[in-house]
Formats: C-alpha cells, sequence, structure tokens
C-alpha cells in the first residue's frame, strides 16, 4: 500500500465531525475536547484558503470564515499570521479549538490578575481546545514564516463580530 499526501481543503468530514461532536452535549470544556479530536482527525491543509489569502495583510493578521453551521452552533476560520504579528490580550465568548497549518503559533496564558502562566510554541499538526474560563491568552507569530491556524468556536462569530468577549490592556 502506498501512502500519498493528500491535501484536506474539503471540509466535509471535520463539519460533520464537529457536529457529532456537538451533538454529545457535553460541557465547554468536555466540546472542547472532542471537538479538538476531530480537528486533528481532520486538520485541512493550507491549500484550504486562496494563494493570495496566504500571503496574509501587511496591517495585522487576517480571518478568513471557511465554514458556519447553519443554526449558530459553531463556526470554522482560518487565520493567517505574517511575523511579529499579534492579537491582544483576550477571552471567548465561548469554547474555542485551534490547530496550527503552517508555520508556528506562540501563545501565551494569563491568569484573572493579567499574570503570564504559560507559555506555548505550536507547531503545524498542534491542536488545543479551552473554554471560559481559564482562557485568558494571546497569540502571536514569533517566527520568520507566514503562519495559518484554523480555530473552531462554538458560535457565530460572523454574526457576533468576534470570538473576543473582551480584550486587556
Ligand atoms: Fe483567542
Amino acid at each position: 500500500m502506498t501512502t500519498t499526501a493528500i491535501s484536506t481543503t474539503d471540509l466535509t468530514d471535520l463539519v460533520s465531525g464537529v457536529r457529532a461532536a456537538i451533538d454529545q452535549h457535553a460541557d465547554w470544556h468536555g466540546t472542547a475536547q472532542l471537538v479538538a479530536e476531530e480537528l486533528r482527525r481532520h486538520l485541512p491543509t493550507p491549500d484550504v484558503l486562496s494563494a493570495e489569502q496566504r500571503l496574509g495583510s501587511e496591517d495585522s493578521y487576517r480571518s478568513h470564515t471557511l465554514y458556519v453551521e447553519p443554526d449558530g452552533s459553531f463556526s470554522i476560520i482560518a487565520l493567517v499570521w505574517r511575523p511579529g504579528q499579534m492579537t491582544r490580550i483576550h477571552d471567548h465568548v465561548t469554547w474555542c479549538v485551534f490547530g496550527v497549518i503552517q508555520g508556528v503559533e506562540h501563545e501565551d496564558l494569563y491568569d484573572a490578575d493579567l499574570r503570564l502562566i504559560g507559555q506555548s510554541d505550536n507547531q503545524v499538526g498542534d491542536v488545543s481546545g479551552f473554554a471560559p474560563p481559564g482562557d485568558i491568552h494571546r497569540v502571536n507569530n514569533t517566527s520568520d514564516q507566514t503562519a495559518i491556524s484554523i480555530h473552531i468556536y462554538g458560535t457565530d462569530v460572523t454574526r457576533i463580530g468576534s470570538s473576543a468577549r473582551r480584550f486587556y490592556n
């Protein structure tokens, strides 16, 4: 049997996996872990975005909505980060799962007093899930190449405008 590298730009299996995970009606933390398993299993490749989208923008990191479940129960977003681009420190309106598909994404985790309590450098294939509370973080691209990550949120982020509940300065 030969194994060929296949590009995973078809989101059908990921979408049905996430839907099945949510249908288990676990709490937010449990749902985040179940959805993370699905993203690990069906992680898209960078060509899920067009060549132009993969370039990112010089102004700030760019967000591309890949899919929104019709009932608003989840959304799948791709984020493109040029070197040095970062989010503000923020938390989230719902559970969140993310996986890196290109480059390295650095994450700083904070406690409620905004003390740095953890750091990680997430590489291609790394997937993690979390849910409020305890979800205050900042993400940035500390590498010298453009990074791309897939984020899945437990709501329709196009309707509410953002996955961030609050920003911290
Ligand atoms: Fe976030």
